[in-house]
């Protein structure tokens, strides 16, 4: 081991599960071995577990039910699938590859697929590491193969593992083509679905669109590859609404382009990397992309999200809930802010036409989780939704301006009704206020002549705070002899919020 491997390439290096082999020099090393059939290629006995997609294309992906959290961030009860495709031509092709996590079934199942044949071509239309890290110890088991990516995902292929591909890499733009025997794959970029080396590969022959990240879900395949094998809207839509909103929502636009281009071409089947294989039925998801990426509610619906600490503003919540559904909305959903992963709120913001948003006043600012769940919401570029506002602060509560200002933000969206502030615990008085604002939403979805969007946006009132206490003074401005009710500072130490 040269003293000059340094911690950072032995982790690249590890990325592409062939580090421990060559630094500890106890069995040889991969790039040894000049055959795809050398001893020991299998990093644990195991069968293949390969479906055939169509004729010559084969399915070589593998699920991954140990995992807890995509990218670190996304809880997956349901696992997660890495989807990968061996195209059985004069040439051989690979699409894309899997996780380090899955990497020993997914050699078993190329190995099974090629049925001893060596591989010519890999495909990279995404260079994300779920797709990538089996990219070295593909290239060192299969020396002849050349990659086929784009310019970007040859850098970044060598930024994450050190892997130079230059000597053996064809580098596609928009429209190129690559001829394999039978089939004729065309390359259509996508930037930005979801990073920005991503392409497409469209198979003119099977009509099959090799689509990256679009069109995929969270869950793991069980047997069944095809979205046709599932009841896909009652077990799976939930899951693709939420894979899609949290990890592509933010570039509708990009999703948008590449739609276009889809509809240019005749699409038989969609081959994601992750989720179920579609050959019936384009048409549904592609409508749900089509919704999702213009930011388009898919349905007329309310969901309510609170974040309350003692059951004040709950009560609020479920007061306005209950309102809205007597009202007739039938389809109305609670959520705590505070229970409930903000992936599933995003998901349901793309969802829902209304967004009720119900908050404490925490540290003069909005509840952490509330603020979290609207931040997000404004980086996933949410647009065109119709926002009501409870506020509640036992002393100064500040949370519903502050929430307004993260909705002004959102291009497209309005608020409907007057914010009503509650202090600590809903009123009588607040009851009505409550009412008021339920029925103003309720016209809304409605879409009743009485909307009140434009007649009822509450003109803007100054909020004054009491640098010493916090208190909030609501006026246009504080009066020369106001003395602060809790502190008792005087005009001089209020500030404009
Ligand atoms: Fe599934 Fe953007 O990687």
């Amino acid at each position: 081991m040269s003293m000059d491997f340094t911690r950072r390439d032995f982790l690249k290096a590890s990325a592409a599960g062939i580090a421990a082999a060559s630094v500890l020099g106890s069995v040889p090393s991969f790039a040894e071995d000049k055959s795809p059939d050398f001893e020991g290629k299998k990093k644990f006995a195991g069968i293949g577990s390969c479906r055939k997609v169509a004729d010559d294309i084969i399915y070589v992906g593998v699920s991954d039910r140990r995992i807890q959290l995509f990218e670190n961030v996304y809880p997956v009860p349901r696992g997660v699938s890495y989807n990968s495709y061996v195209i059985l031509d004069d040439k051989t092709v690979l699409v894309d590859t899997v996780d380090r996590s899955v990497t020993g079934q997914f050699f078993e199942n190329v190995t099974a697929a090629l049925g001893g044949r060596n591989l010519d071509y890999l495909i990279v239309n995404h260079m994300e590491p779920d797709h990538s890290s089996a990219i070295s110890e593909v290239l060192v088991r299969y020396p002849g193969a050349k990659v086929v990516c784009t310019s970007a995902a040859a850098t970044i292929l060598n930024q994450f593992f050190a892997c130079d591909i230059s000597g053996r890499s064809v580098i596609v733009g928009e429209g190129d083509t690559l001829n394999t025997g039978r089939h004729t794959f065309a390359f259509v970029m996508a930037p930005m679905v979801h990073w920005p080396e991503v392409m497409m590969t469209y198979d003119t022959v099977s009509g099959a669109l090799f689509s990256a990240d679009a069109f995929g879900s969270f869950g793991a395949l069980n047997g069944n590859l095809f979205a046709d094998e599932v009841d896909f809207p009652r077990d799976w839509l939930p899951d693709a609404r939420r894979y899609y909103c949290n990890i592509v929502g933010k570039y509708g636009k990009q999703v948008q382009a590449v739609l276009a281009k889809a509809g240019t071409v005749d699409i038989k089947i969609l081959c994601p990397t992750h989720g179920p294989v579609w050959r019936e039925n384009l048409g549904w998801i592609l409508d749900k992309y089509s919704h999702w990426s213009s930011y388009t509610p898919e349905a007329k619906a309310v969901m309510i999200v609170y974040g309350s600490v003692y059951g004040g503003t709950e009560s609020a919540a479920n007061a306005v809930a209950a309102e809205i559904s007597r009202s007739g909305v039938a389809d109305v959903a609670v959520y705590d802010v505070s229970k409930t992963h903000v992936s599933e709120l995003i998901a349901e913001a793309f969802r829902c036409s209304h967004i009720v948003l119900a908050s404490i006043t925490y540290n003069m600012g909005i509840f952490t989780p509330m603020k979290n769940f609207l931040l997000d919401l404004e980086a996933h570029n949410l647009q065109d939704r119709c926002f009501a506002i409870i506020e509640n602060g036992s002393w100064s509560p500040v949370s519903g301006k502050l929430m307004r200002e993260i909705v002004d933000r959102l291009a497209g969206c309005v608020v409907v009704g007057k914010t009503v502030t509650v202090k600590s615990s809903p009123s009588e008085k607040d009851s009505a206020a409550l009412a008021e604002l339920a029925g103003a939403v309720s016209a809304s979805v409605k879409g009743s002549a009485e909307s009140p969007e434009a007649a009822a946006a509450p003109a803007p009132v100054k909020k004054w705070v009491c640098t010493v206490c916090g208190y909030v003074y609501e006026g246009e401005k504080v009066p020369d002899d106001y003395k602060c009710p809790l502190c008792g500072a005087g005009p001089s130490f209020f500030k404009e919020a």
